[in-house]
């Protein structure tokens, strides 16, 4: 994928109101785990870990991580789809997670999902009209001749043929399929799309095109997204804001310029350092930083920073005590005793 100028998000066209679209405070999913701990205590793997972040309005924030850091978990309870052991979520200025009935379906309708593999997310029963109309039958009070036409036009926008509504999934290309996933999300017109890992199950010739038709749409219909994925380039070309993810927790947060040219969290330079040299400074060193050691033990969580096992700059202090997610500059922030 190429990476210009003009291919970096702008999004000077959309209003930015003050209240953000979704705030996310102490986000907290645990799973319970066949196991027993002392006593047949019974024990939790802690997916999602105290998560708060901001999304404004029009903005594309990204969460980035590697696999089992906790990102869909997080997607997945902000849309309701687990639950939360705790924290909060309002979406337009309204508790989401305290949402229920004809409210929840109103909300529901505003913020839209796209599953990582559309080879697997969509209904191979069902022709593909018959998928981009489900949300409109569900969640909207819309005519027969109102739902008609919103399909015909979904097709469209998403670059599909209208005789292409007859068939069934398994005859598109993957690329076709994830069109189909983002017209059905797209159907109720929602201003929020969570994106997860949209583009991971493509080839990289049709991710370009997948992630240059989720910009157009952004542009067009002034969407804010919630954009998750494991690749860094493509976060890179997508998001205004990232936030990096490891073991359930945000350990830095920033813009993209301030988070890929002046990355402060050793998690997060390791992470750069994995990337192919054409997203450095130039100047800058392309020697691969490998991270040593593996993630530590999900379930009994680490009195101290969960990086420090694997840290090339732990000190005594890193296994000792929870490093919180402070400011650097503006809004970057790290969870890193180095800079504190
Ligand atoms: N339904 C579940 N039951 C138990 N553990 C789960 C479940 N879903 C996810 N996990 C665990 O939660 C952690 C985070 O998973 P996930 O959110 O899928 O990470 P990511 O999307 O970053 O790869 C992983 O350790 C995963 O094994
Ligand atoms: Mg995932």
């Amino acid at each position: 994928m190429s990476l210009s100028a003009e291919n970096t998000p702008d999004n000077s066209t959309i209003n930015h109101s003050t209240e953000p679209l979704l705030k996310v405070e102490n986000l907290t999913v645990r799973f319970s785990v066949n196991r027993k701990g002392l006593f047949g205590k019974k024990e939790y793997l802690y997916a999602v870990d105290d998560v708060s972040f901001d999304l404004n309005r029009g903005e594309t924030v990204g969460i980035v991580g590697e696999s089992g850091s906790g990102k869909t978990t997080t997607a997945l309870a902000i849309a309701r789809l687990v639950n939360a052991h705790a924290g909060k979520v309002t979406m337009h200025g309204e508790d989401f997670l305290a949402l229920e009935d004809e409210d929840l379906r109103r909300a529901r309708a505003r913020c839209q999902f796209i599953f990582q593999d559309p080879y697997s997310s969509l209904n191979p029963r069902l022709r593909a009209e018959a998928v981009v109309r489900e949300p409109l039958d569900s969640l909207t009070t819309l005519s027969e001749a109102e739902k008609r036409e919103s399909i015909d036009r979904l097709f469209a926008e998403v670059g599909l043929r209208h005789e292409q509504q007859r068939l069934f999934p398994h005859q598109f290309s993957g690329g076709q399929r994830q069109r189909i996933g983002i017209a059905r999300a797209l159907a109720t017109r929602p201003d929020l799309i969570i994106c997860d890992e949209p583009v991971s199950a493509l080839d990289v010739a049709v991710q370009a095109q997948i992630l240059n038709l989720l910009r157009k749409l952004q542009h067009d219909f002034g969407l804010t997204y919630l954009f998750i994925s494991h690749d860094l380039g493509v976060v890179q070309h997508m998001c205004d804001k990232i936030a990096v993810m490891y073991m359930g927790k945000i350990v830095e947060y920033g813009d993209r310029l301030s988070l890929f040219n002046n990355p402060q969290h050793p998690y997060t330079k390791a992470l750069l350092s994995a990337v192919p040299a054409v997203y450095r400074r130039r100047g800058e060193s392309t020697e691969r930083i490998s991270i040593p050691g593996d993630p530590p033990d999900q379930i009994t969580k680490p009195a101290g920073c969960r990086f420090a096992n694997r840290c090339p700059m732990s000190m005594d202090v890193c296994t000792e005590d929870q490093p919180e997610l402070t400011n650097i500059t503006g809004s970057h922030r790290a969870a890193c005793f180095l800079t504190q």
